[in-house]
């Protein structure tokens, strides 16, 4: 017998018909474990509903969040950096893991949720973020992120803060590792959306190189709403989201989802 690391993302399970979808989300074996790459829901009590029913069914659970899970909608919710530690306290209620936690090990591979956020340094060359700003606006294709958590958080000043903080944590694993974010680690990925202003909410330049780095078996990541796998450097960069219903209807059943990730064997 084996024991198997899955992987979901952009479950935004507070679209019913997602929701639905929570039920194709099972173990194999009881000792599997499940990855969530962020995007799970908007209120918190939504993401740790969410987080709590896959609990039950896993093994162990790693969370990463998304830039759903930060928005601050309504003024009654927590925001900015309170909402993400809201999040993690509820998720240790749960028993589910955070980047907040120790690195836990599916058998001899370090399993490392990263929140790196994004800075806006993805944006198109030789424009400002104002300049860049104003061009995605015109484009109509500025994310709700400006709305929702901009006002909250300094978001470029919080991301090099993660990044510090990553980089001091995942630089002392010894040995290989599977790294989870919810924005892609290398900055080509992004070039799929096919629209350059969006990138700038995508990630940033200075993950750029971590999966060698770091010796990652694997990156798993969503955002994108692009899933599929792409090898950067000899390594498989996964990109595991769901999306949302029009995304999926007619694709989901032609895939492999939820993403095995590693297989292990069963003691190990
Ligand atoms: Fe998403």
């Amino acid at each position: 017998m084996v024991k198997t690391l899955w992987a979901v993302s952009d479950l935004h399970t507070s679209v019913a018909a997602n929701a639905e979808m929570l039920d194709r989300v099972q173990p194999t074996n009881p000792g599997d474990w499940l990855l969530v790459a962020g995007d799970v829901a908007e209120k918190t009590e939504t993401v740790l509903a969410t987080l709590a029913t896959l609990r039950q069914r896993f093994h162990t659970v790693v969370w990463s969040p998304g830039n759903h899970e930060l928005f601050s909608q309504g003024g009654a919710q927590a925001q900015g950096r309170e909402k993400y530690e809201e999040l993690v306290r509820g998720c240790r209620e749960l028993g589910v893991l955070t980047p907040e936690d120790p690195f836990a090990r599916f058998g001899d591979v370090t399993v490392v949720p990263l929140f790196t956020l994004y800075d806006y340094s993805l944006r198109p060359q030789g424009t400002t973020v104002e300049q860049a700003l104003q061009s995605a606006k015109r484009k109509e294709v500025m994310l709700s992120d400006e709305l929702f958590i901009a006002p909250f958080v300094d978001i470029r000043g919080w991301c090099w803060e993660r990044l510090s903080y990553s980089v001091n944590r995942v630089g002392r694993v010894e040995g290989p590792t599977v790294l989870m974010n919810h924005w892609p680690l290398e900055p080509q990925l992004t070039q799929a959306l096919g629209v350059p202003e969006m990138a700038m909410w995508c990630g940033t330049k200075h993950t750029k190189g971590w999966a060698e780095r770091y010796q990652a078996r694997a990156v798993v990541y969503g955002h994108l709403h692009l899933p599929g796998r792409s090898t950067i450097a000899g390594v498989p960069h996964i990109e595991a989201s769901l999306g949302y219903p029009k995304q999926w209807r007619n694709t989901l059943d032609s895939r492999s989802w939820p993403v095995a990730v590693l297989e292990v064997p069963d003691g190990a």
